[in-house]
């Protein structure tokens, strides 16, 4: 059984893009069966929309309290029948009845190597601080912020001559084919959480070791898969 997956955004929504691309696929293990957002206005619920998701918006206006306002999202939730929540540019942060009831189901995907550049404006602060590697990780949400551990990183190298857009849509892309192997390992259960670290199964089908596999593209050989991008970009 594939295992029914909502998504959260706040707005663009070029990761939940990718991983309703993925799941369009029957043979994927995880299926895209709804898409909340806290943003009437985001961007990414009308392209969930044209690609046949229900969508759901959930602001915080409309609730009394912080509380209320997760108790609305969980209830959602259970009513998807949602079995993994990913988080995709959800811009608030969870309180912690929320995220303790979602423990070791809901994941996130932050745009730096973590344990580095925790927060926002990640690009700029690799920038600033000169790093040569940047990137983007999944992790399982816990209750700090960005905080959780490590599903599974893309590394993309920092260029002469680069600045923050530039980078932000480097990782951006790697961001694109993270997230679907990300998701793809949990729904498989391949990848769990576990006394707060994250247990990476190694199966005897895996014979090549797969979820080993830094993802580092190639920094000379920028990718030409124009098509496969416009597809995930909106
Ligand atoms: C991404 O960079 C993601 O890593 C971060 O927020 C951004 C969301 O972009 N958490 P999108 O809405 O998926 O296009």
């Amino acid at each position: 059984m594939r295992k029914r997956t909502v998504v959260l955004i706040s707005g663009r929504g070029s990761n939940m893009t990718a991983l309703i691309a993925a799941a369009s696929n029957p043979d994927y293990p995880a299926e895209i069966v709804g898409v909340i957002s806290d943003r009437a206005n985001a961007a990414g619920l009308g392209v969930a929309a044209a690609r046949g998701i229900v969508t759901k918006v959930i602001s915080r206006a409309d609730y009394t309290s912080k509380e209320a306002h997760d108790g609305a999202i969980d209830a959602a939730l259970v009513s998807f029948g949602a079995e993994i929540v990913a988080l995709a540019g959800y811009m608030r942060i969870l309180g912690a009845r929320f995220v303790e009831k979602w423990l070791g189901r809901m994941i996130n995907i932050h745009p730096a190597l973590l344990p580095a550049f925790k927060g926002l404006d990640t690009h700029a602060r690799a920038l600033r601080a000169g790093t040569r590697i940047h990137g983007c990780t999944v992790h399982f949400v816990t209750l700090d912020m960005d905080d959780g551990p490590i599903i599974a990183q893309a590394a993309v190298p920092v260029m002469v001559g680069d600045n923050e857009d530039t980078l932000a849509a480097r990782v951006l892309k790697a961001e694109h084919r993270l997230y679907p192997l990300a998701l793809g390992l949990v729904a498989e259960g391949k990848a769990r959480m576990e006394d707060g670290r994250t247990v990476l199964a190694h199966f005897a089908d895996d014979a090549d070791n797969s979820t080993s596999v830094v993802m580092a593209p190639d920094p000379l050989r920028e990718e030409s898969d124009l098509e496969h991008l416009a597809r995930i970009t909106p």
